[in-house]
């Protein structure tokens, strides 16, 4: 049994915990993971992440990031994704394409059309079978994300950089309910936990 699970959200919503409370689930019920991250997740993928979110070159164009996410995902599925679902391994992957269309679509306010091109082109009609987006205000999000380490290139927009973002998580939660579900990310993490263990087997991706 294997599957692509993708997870979403903006800055400071709890990410990190709850990717590893969904391994853990994933492995108590028998799946063998391959946990990964986007931007990221190869050598070249690694390399280009520390572009993107370095202060190195704050004035990058939208264009430019937007392709080098694209081409950091085309290694990253070639190298990473594909042959752990062809190997029957289920990969659990921190942001994916759907980030895309948040960030660079809803933040950067680039052409959605321009996105979906590259979708096709690099995924074919490779899609995650769940993506869960942490969804909590912008404030709420925020204020947690700014107790942590000094802001990336990115973290750095400002708020109606994020709302935007937000929003565009949300509307793709909208168009695609069947795989993309909104998960609220505002309560205490036991009850955001508890939201991901019911949607993880609604999708009937845990036994029992
Ligand atoms: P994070 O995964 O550590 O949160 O950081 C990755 C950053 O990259 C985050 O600010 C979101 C951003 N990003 C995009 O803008 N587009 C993308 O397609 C992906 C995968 C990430």
């Amino acid at each position: 049994m294997r599957k692509f699970i993708t997870l979403e959200g903006i800055e400071g919503v709890g990410k990190t915990s709850n990717l590893h409370y969904i391994q853990g689930l994933l492995e108590l019920s028998g799946h063998s993971c391959v946990v990964t991250r986007e931007p990221g997740g190869t050598l070249l993928g690694e390399a280009l992440r520390e572009l993107l979110l370095s202060h190195s070159d704050d004035s990058m164009s939208a264009d430019a990031e937007l392709l080098m996410m694209f081409a950091a995902r085309a290694e990253h599925l070639n190298k990473v994704i594909r042959p752990a679902l062809e190997n029957n391994q289920t990969v659990l992957c921190d942001r994916f394409t759907e980030a895309t269309y948040a960030y660079q679509g809803g933040g950067r306010q680039l052409d959605v059309d321009k996105i979906s091109k590259l979708e096709v082109w690099v995924q074919e009609d490779l899609r995650p079978d769940l993506t869960l987006i942490l969804d909590a205000p912008v404030e709420v999000g925020r204020a947690r994300a700014g107790r942590r380490s000094e802001p990336d290139r990115i973290e750095k927009e400002h708020d109606a950089f994020f709302q935007r973002v937000r929003k565009a998580y949300i509307n793709l939660a909208e168009r695609y309910p069947h795989r993309i579900c909104l998960i609220n990310a505002s309560v205490e993490l036991d009850a955001v936990q508890l939201q991901i263990h019911k949607k993880l087997l609604e999708y009937n991706i845990l036994i029992g």
